[in-house]
């Protein structure tokens, strides 16, 4: 029977709260106007998507204290299957705080992120039973799913290389391993190779200790070196590696990055960029497929098959850009697990995660708006 199940990976999920204010203001009382609660971190956002479009999805991960009950509840008056393992302590509450004036302004031209403010609270802490625990589950849904979607940050007690871990185990029990991850977890994936990752610009430059690209051609550039073009832009090809290159060799030190065991993944310094010198790891082919996020301005990606592809997004007046790259996650495997081509696969992902900025709930879509923004979209190949 054909898998369809995608399984998302939360470890660090939340309960979400955002406050509408009329202003908000520092030093001062502010009386809340409007309050939404609802489920929430990277992969709960994602599972809500793929459900919410229709999807065979499961949401995993840790949950602890009243917020972990709170967040199961909420997931289950929505009708999202969900499977959390106990953790210590409470899971965070992320607090959303979206001033309506500034909102306002910001579609009068201002920046949008002026009127949203974040607090999120540290989390939940993992006992190496627990994160034992989390991996005999993941191993046993990853039997039943198409994909295994490992999402956000690590909780305070998992080692930097827990994600290495899930990858390994997951694909062992042949699951497509997708990871959305940042800094120094997601380095550490890398040496476990997932299938695909989707870091968005900030996130791809820290790992590769590059600048924040300003424009496409930057933005070409980084993707370039993400999935460790040579010179000429060339994809590096499949197969298996025969031997350990020069480690001076100009490093696609990130998704090329290789060890058969998290326990020879790149290392990576705080700020998640990838060290050189005897650290560095043996080249080997590069992952299956990559993609590199850029807000408003759509997303590049490269894979295997398709060479390198840009995702151009309608404008629209978005009103948050909080979980946009969760949703465009969720319409990326929703797009793999329906057997799309990679392109169209994007083009969903692309639609959905635009049309998760229309809405102030991260997790929210509306499949009206995922249907009308399809034909929206543009993906087209690039040169080299
Ligand atoms: N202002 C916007 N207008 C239109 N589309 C947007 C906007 N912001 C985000 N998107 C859509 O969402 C996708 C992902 O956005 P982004 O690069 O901001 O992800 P992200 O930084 O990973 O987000 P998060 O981690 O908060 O979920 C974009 O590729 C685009 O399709
Ligand atoms: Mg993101």
């Amino acid at each position: 029977m054909k898998r369809t199940l995608i399984t998302t990976v939360t470890l660090n999920a939340a309960l979400d709260k955002t406050y509408v204010l009329p202003r908000f203001a520092l030093h001062t009382a502010n009386r809340v106007g409007r309050m939404l609660v609802y489920p929430g971190g990277k992969g709960v956002n994602m599972a809500r998507v793929v459900h919410q479009l229709g999807g065979d999805v499961l949401a995993a991960g840790f949950a602890a204290g009243w917020n972990g009950e709170r967040l199961a509840a909420e997931l289950d008056a929505r009708g999202v299957k969900h499977r959390f393992v106990p953790a210590c302590g409470e899971s965070r509450l992320a607090l959303t705080i979206i001033d309506e004036e500034a909102e306002r302004e910001a579609s009068s031209g201002a920046g949008l992120a002026r009127a949203v403010t974040e607090l999120i609270e540290p989390g939940h802490r993992v006992t190496p039973q627990q994160l034992e625990a989390l991996l005999e589950t993941v191993q046993e849904l990853a039997r039943q799913s198409y994909i295994v979607a490992l999402c956000g940050s690590l909780p305070e007690g998992a080692p930097a290389d827990t994600y290495a871990a899930l990858v390994e185990a997951a694909r062992a029990e042949g699951a497509l391993v997708f990871v959305d991850s940042s800094g120094a977890a997601l380095a550490a994936s890398l040496g476990a190779r997932p299938d695909l990752i989707k870091p968005n610009a900030p996130e791809a430059a820290g790992l590769l200790g590059a600048p924040v690209p300003s424009d496409e051609a930057s933005a070409v550039a980084l993707l370039r070196q993400l999935i460790g073009a040579d010179d000429r832009g060339g994809l590096p090809a499949a197969g298996p590696q025969t031997s350990c290159p020069d480690p001076s060799a100009s490093l696609s030190a990130g998704i090329t990055a290789t060890s058969d065991t998290a326990r020879n993944a790149p290392k990576a310094g705080a700020d998640g960029a990838l060290s050189g010198g005897e650290d560095k790891p043996c080249l080997r082919p590069a992952l299956p497929y990559a993609v590199l996020t850029l807000g408003a301005d759509g997303a590049l990606a490269a894979s295997r098959e398709d060479g390198l592809l840009r995702v151009r997004v309608p404008a629209v007046p978005a009103r948050s850009a909080v979980g946009c790259g969760d949703a465009f996650f969720a319409g990326l495997a929703l797009g793999f697990a329906r057997g799309l081509p990679f392109p169209e696969a994007l083009r969903l992902a692309a639609a959905t995660g635009t049309a998760v900025s229309l809405q102030l709930e991260a997790g929210a879509a509306d499949p009206a708006d995922v249907q009308r923004l399809l034909k929206l979209v543009a993906v087209e190949r690039l040169e080299g």
